[in-house]
C-alpha cells in the first residue's frame, strides 16, 4: 500500500483525504492519504522523515510551505515563488512543486479562459504571490493590487512584467483586464467583494480563490456583467489534480474528484 499525505499545523479539517482517496479508488491504486501535524519548526524534518518511511507524496500547508524548501529540489516555478506545497518522493532528493499557481491556471483553462493579455491579481499574500508568478509564467502582464500597497510593489518587483497598486486602482485595472483573480480573504463568510462591480465586463475570466461560500459576491457581480466565472473549488480541485498527476503519472479522474470535493464543501 502506498502512503500519501498532508503536513500542516494546524492541519485542520482537510478535504484532501477524501478527494485523493476517491481518485486512487477510481485509478485502481492501493493507497491511503493521511494528515500529519508536525511541530511548527518541523517542516523540513517531517519531509526527511517521510522520505525515510517511504511516503510517496506530501502536500504541504501553513506554516511549512517555505521551510520545506530546505529538504527538496524545487521545480523552477516553486523556486521563483519561494514556496512548496507538493513534494514528490519519486526523485532523490524529493522534488518540490507549487500547485497553488498551477491550480489557478488550470482552473481558468478548464473554463476556456485564455491566459493571454493582462491579468489582475488582488492580494499579495501567499496565494497572491503564487498566482501572480503562475500567470506571469503563462506570459501574461500582471497588475497586483493589495490593501497594503507596499506589499504589491514589493511582489511586482519580483514578478516579470508586473506592476503594483493599491486597491483604489482596481476599477481602472479591471476595466482593461482579460483575467481577474481574487487572492484576498474578502468575501469569505461575508457578502462583500474586493472589486467595484461596475469595472467587471463580459470579456473577463474571473477566478475567486475564496470557496466559502462557493458563490461569492464577486462571482455574482461578475456573472451579472457577463464574465466567465470560476469558483474557488475549481482551484482547490486542480491543485489536487496536479499533485496526483505528479505523484502517480496517471491522468487524474477530474470529474470524480470534483464530485467528491463539492459534496463536502
Ligand atoms: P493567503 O495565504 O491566503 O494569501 P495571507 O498571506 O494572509 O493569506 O494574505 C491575505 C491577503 O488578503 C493579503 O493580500 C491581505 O492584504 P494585506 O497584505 O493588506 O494584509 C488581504 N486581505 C485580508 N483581509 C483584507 C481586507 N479586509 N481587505 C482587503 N484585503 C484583505
Amino acid at each position: 500500500m502506498d502512503v500519501y499525505g498532508l503536513i500542516g499545523n494546524p492541519v485542520g479539517h482537510s478535504l484532501s483525504p477524501p478527494m485523493h482517496e476517491a481518485a486512487y479508488e477510481e485509478l485502481g491504486i492501493d493507497a491511503r492519504y493521511v494528515t500529519f501535524e508536525p511541530p511548527a519548526d518541523g517542516g523540513a524534518a517531517a519531509v526527511e522523515s517521510a522520505a525515510t518511511l517511504g511516503v510517496r507524496g506530501l502536500n504541504v500547508t501553513i506554516p511549512f510551505k517555505q521551510d520545506v524548501l530546505a529538504a527538496v529540489e524545487p521545480a523552477p516555478l516553486a523556486e521563483r515563488i519561494g514556496a512548496v506545497n507538493t513534494v514528490d518522493f519519486g526523485t532523490d532528493p524529493p522534488t518540490g512543486y507549487n500547485t497553488d499557481a498551477v491550480g489557478a491556471t488550470r482552473a481558468l483553462r478548464s473554463h476556456d479562459v485564455a491566459l493571454e493579455g493582462t491579468a489582475v491579481v488582488v492580494g499579495a499574500g501567499g496565494a497572491g504571490r503564487a498566482v501572480a508568478f503562475g500567470l506571469a509564467d503563462e506570459g501574461m502582464s500582471v497588475g497586483i493590487a493589495n490593501r497594503t500597497e507596499s506589499k504589491a510593489h514589493d511582489l511586482a518587483a519580483e514578478v516579470p512584467d508586473a506592476t503594483g497598486h493599491g486597491l483604489d486602482a482596481l476599477g481602472e485595472l479591471v476595466t482593461d483586464a482579460d483575467v481577474l483573480v481574487n487572492c484576498t480573504s474578502v468575501g469569505m463568510k461575508e457578502d462583500r467583494s474586493p472589486v467595484p462591480a461596475d469595472a467587471l465586463h463580459a470579456d473577463l475570466g474571473v477566478l475567486d480563490a475564496v470557496y466559502d461560500p462557493i458563490e461569492t459576491r464577486l462571482l455574482r457581480d461578475a456573472a451579472e456583467a457577463g464574465a466567465t466565472t470560476v469558483d474557488g473549488a475549481w482551484m482547490l480541485l486542480y491543485q489536487g489534480v496536479e499533485a496526483l498527476e505528479r505523484w502517480t503519472g496517471a491522468d487524474a479522474p477530474v470529474e470524480k474528484m470534483n464530485r467528491v470535493l463539492r459534496e463536502r464543501l
